[in-house]
């Protein structure tokens, strides 16, 4: 049988309970537990999806058993049955944990929500995959980063970028914490301008020209981006597609199949069966897609819940070494999740000059 990494989950919230299953869904992958710090439903579903569970701090451990959850050790006993821990706990509650990671000489992944600094390599695979190979740590940048690095890198690849900005207009809270936080009735702009998603994608393209400015708004389904790049050379529509099409996880959907707003793209997700609705894709909206003379624009959802996902599962990989190459990695986590190019393959009609000479399907998938 071949090896798996054994991976261990610090944090079982919005990020970490679908790392823990997209884990769960690898064969080259052993989830050997998650950890947490509350006892109630969000750590219970843990118990009944079979995870074992640890207490992340001792003291809580006691409340966790007492509302009925078999716990099996502490966070240092799953730091030691893991050979890599994938940090999802709160924003600078991972940076803390650096030092026990390192002392007990385990791999790491953290978060978006961490600096930079906290582990020295910020990812998204399919930007940097290699200069993660067999390091001790790196950080997932976050969900505005992630799906900033996977659309300006394929522009960037190109050498088509001369100077890009984009405005993220973000979403209120997440669904779960609905109850306790959000808006409602107005739009919050961000003061601090230019917004710091810029700055952190330079971290994984750091050649790129890029200002950010950002805001939210009383919505809690997930980001969206306007984004204009101002070009080296005038670049068509049909080229900006074609670039968009040809990079893994980016998925096209069209205002004129109904997919005409953020709900609506969720609502197929739901339609496609998919867990939690989770789109780990970015999806760019293909009839919002213009060009002229000196620019190009792009108009894209970002499923902050979801789209970093894929890259953890990379991420370990690359750390431990377990895949070298970045395009195999990426095509075996797709597969075990269900990323797709097309999300209506059946219906679509293909892009006429990228169907392959064999017949294949490959455009559609
Ligand atoms: N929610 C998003 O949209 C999103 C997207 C991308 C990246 N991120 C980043 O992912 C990280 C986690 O964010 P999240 O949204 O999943 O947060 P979350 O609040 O949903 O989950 C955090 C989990 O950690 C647990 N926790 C709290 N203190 C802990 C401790 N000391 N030890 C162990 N567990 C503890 C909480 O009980 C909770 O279950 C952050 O860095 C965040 O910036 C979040």
């Amino acid at each position: 049988m071949t090896r798996r990494v054994r991976v261990g989950i610090n944090g079982y919230g919005v990020i970490g309970k679908r790392v823990a299953d997209a884990v769960a869904l690898q064969d080259d992958m052993e989830l050997v537990g998650v950890a947490d710090v509350v006892h109630d439903y969000r750590v219970r579903v843990a118990v009944e999806r079979g995870y074992s569970v640890f207490a992340s701090a001792p003291d809580r451990r006691p409340a966790m058993e007492a509302a009925g959850i078999p716990v099996v050790g502490t966070l240092d006993d799953l730091i030691a049955g893991a050979e890599i821990i994938v940090d999802c706990t709160p924003k600078r509650v991972g940076a803390e944990n650096r030092e026990r990671y390192r002392a007990a000489g385990v791999k790491a992944v953290w978060q978006g929500g961490e600096q930079h600094e906290v582990a020295g390599y910020s990812f998204v695979a399919q930007v940097n995959y290699a200069g993660a190979l067999d390091r001790d740590s790196a950080r997932v940048v976050s969900c505005n980063t992630t799906a900033l690095s996977r659309v300006m890198g394929a522009l960037h690849s190109r050498g088509w970028v001369k100077r890009a900005r984009a405005v993220l207009f973000r979403r209120a809270t997440d669904p779960w914490e609905s109850h306790v936080n959000g808006m409602i009735n107005t739009v919050i702009p961000e003061t601090k301008v230019p917004s710091h998603q810029g700055h952190d994608l330079q971290k994984v393209i750091p050649d790129l020209d890029i200002t950010t400015l950002a805001g939210a708004g009383p919505h809690n389904l997930s980001h969206i981006h306007f984004a204009m790049v101002e070009t080296t050379r005038p670049v068509s529509v049909d080229e900006l597609r074609d670039a968009l099409w040809a990079a893994p996880r980016i998925a096209f959907v069209r205002a004129s199949d109904g997919l005409v707003a953020l709900n609506s793209v969720v609502e197929l997700m739901r339609d496609l069966g998919r867990p939690r609705s989770d789109l780990w894709e970015v999806a760019v909206w293909e009839d919002a897609l213009a060009a002229e003379e000196r620019e190009i624009y792009l108009t894209f959802q970002v499923h902050n819940e979801a789209i970093t996902i894929p890259e953890n599962i990379d991420c370990i990989r690359a750390l431990t070494g377990f895949e070298r190459n970045a395009e195999r990695s990426i095509e075996k986590t797709d597969a075990a999740l269900g990323v797709i190019k097309a999300f209506l393959p059946s219906t679509t009609a293909p892009i006429p000059h990228l169907v392959p000479d064999d017949g294949s399907k490959r455009n559609r998938e």
